[in-house]
């Protein structure tokens, strides 16, 4: 469940009046008209362009229900005018508006604490409190099977991702993380001594760029260089969500995955939210219609997006619950490979062997496949070429259907309660069974 961070509203918009009894975040942007959410309309924010109505971005164009084919890497450079507006405004909110994630004041918890695996949460108490402090993501998003891997982080922020998964992939792996706003980077910069040091590691192991997501070629990263990228409530933030999957996959290795939390819609959001500013700093005018990310995914050639898990957000300003109207919104984590072009796939029984530090008994691999150690399992075509091409390959042992697999005490198939696909379907289901988090677990919330 989100509440919406009134210092945001503030920061983006702009207010006349505090909030009563609130924090106050920080700065206000040059040039803007303040006034307080829950008011009347905010009609005094001033155009965002000549021409621009009130409270209004220039009309939405990729990733916003109409998504373009980015012909190109590279093209995310030359922000059009609305993205540079865009870009501004949620630079001045993390850079210079929030201190701490208790600024947001929102409740955006959307991992279920039980869910985190030991030794991730022992990782996440190694990081230091000032990155811990600044993180501002909505999901978890640290994936299995990690030692060795290279990763990057798109939109890290004060890198607390970046340091969880620094220690689980190890000496000999590697985490990139890059971000627009200097002054989040300046914080993760400032701790990788701290780090190294704490994990024991004679040479650092990660390393923030400050760049655009849009155009990662232009921060040096390579192409096909890393076995996974990963984002925590960002894309949502980017105009361009086609720009910055495409920049994904090409920067991803044959096999490798990009896993990401971010916020979508049940619906492609009409113009009123899409061009409404504080939605869009909000995290939710923003947000791409669920059904959306199934489209460009296939386009830009990753597998089907594999749903890993979702959480309802709701919303509790009465303005802006008016502006949203019907729309609903939800903070989920999907997983998309990105496979080499073979022959044709075949349904395949596989049997995990363990061995995946944290998972060695069970692996969770998104909300429709659960691999028990030594247990049987029926998987369809797409699944079995992910197992069969990514890093899961060396844990499990696959065969055709058809061949004989070695005798095991359980046998389980894909049943038929179908497989699961909306993020809003699974969040319903699961919504009431899952606790909120606690901040010194998974933390974070989206603002
Ligand atoms: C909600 S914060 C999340 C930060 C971090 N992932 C975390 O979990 O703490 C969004 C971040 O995305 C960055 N960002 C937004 N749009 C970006 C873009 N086009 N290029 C690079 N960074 C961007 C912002 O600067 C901000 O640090």
């Amino acid at each position: 469940m989100i509440r919406l961070p009134w210092n945001l509203l503030e920061a983006v918009a702009g207010s006349r009046n505090p909030r009563p009894g609130g924090r106050r975040g920080g700065v206000r942007p040059a040039g803007t008209t303040w006034y307080r959410l829950g008011k009347p309309a905010p009609q005094e924010i001033r155009p965002a362009r000549p021409g621009a109505g009130p409270r209004e971005f220039a009309a939405c164009g990729t990733g916003c229900g109409s998504p373009q084919v980015m012909a190109s890497r590279g093209q995310g450079d030359m922000a059009a005018p609305r993205e540079a507006e865009i870009r501004k405004a949620v630079q001045t909110y993390y850079g210079q508006v929030l201190k701490k994630s208790a600024d947001l004041q929102t409740s955006a918890c959307v991992t279920a604490a039980r869910l985190v695996p030991k030794h991730i949460r022992e990782a996440l108490r190694n990081v230091h409190e000032e990155v811990s402090s600044r993180y501002y993501g909505c999901g978890l998003v640290i994936p299995e099977c990690l030692e060795n891997c290279w990763i990057l982080d798109l939109g890290s922020g004060s890198g607390r991702d970046c340091y969880v998964l620094s220690q689980l992939v190890g000496e000999t792996g590697h985490v990139t993380g890059i971000d627009m706003t200097e002054s989040q980077v300046e914080v993760a910069k400032k701790y990788i001594e701290y780090h190294m040091e704490k994990y024991g590691f004679q040479t650092p192991n990660v390393t923030f760029l400050h760049g655009y997501l849009e155009n990662l070629e232009e921060t040096g990263i390579k192409n096909e260089s890393y076995d996974i990228v990963i984002s925590n409530c960002v894309i949502n933030l980017v105009p361009n969500k086609q720009a910055v999957l495409q920049e994904a996959y090409q920067v991803l290795k044959h096999g490798g995955e990009l896993y990401f939390s971010d916020v979508y819609a049940n619906l492609e959001l009409p113009e009123e939210i899409r061009t409404h500013r504080i939605l869009w700093g909000e995290c939710l005018g923003g947000a791409l219609y669920w059904k959306d990310l199934a489209v460009l995914a296939q386009k830009i050639g990753f597998c089907t997006p594999r749903l890993v898990t979702a959480n309802l957000i709701t919303v509790q300003n009465k303005e802006l619950e008016r502006v949203i109207g019907d729309c609903r919104f939800v903070s989920a984590t999907f997983r998309l490979f990105k496979l080499p072009k073979t022959g044709p796939a075949e349904r395949c029984q596989v049997i995990y062997n363990g061995g995946i530090t944290g998972h060695e008994k069970e692996l969770i691999f998104d909300a429709n496949f659960t691999f028990k150690e030594g247990e049987i399992v029926e998987v369809d075509e797409e699944t079995a070429a992910i197992l069969k091409n990514s890093r899961f390959a060396q844990n499990f042992l696959i065969r055709p259907i058809g061949e004989k697999l070695p005798a095991c005490s359980v046998s389980s198939a894909l049943g038929s309660k179908g497989i699961i696909t909306d993020p809003f379907k699974l969040a319903g289901e699961s919504d009431d069974v899952k606790p909120r988090c606690s901040s010194d677990v998974a933390g974070g919330c989206c603002p």
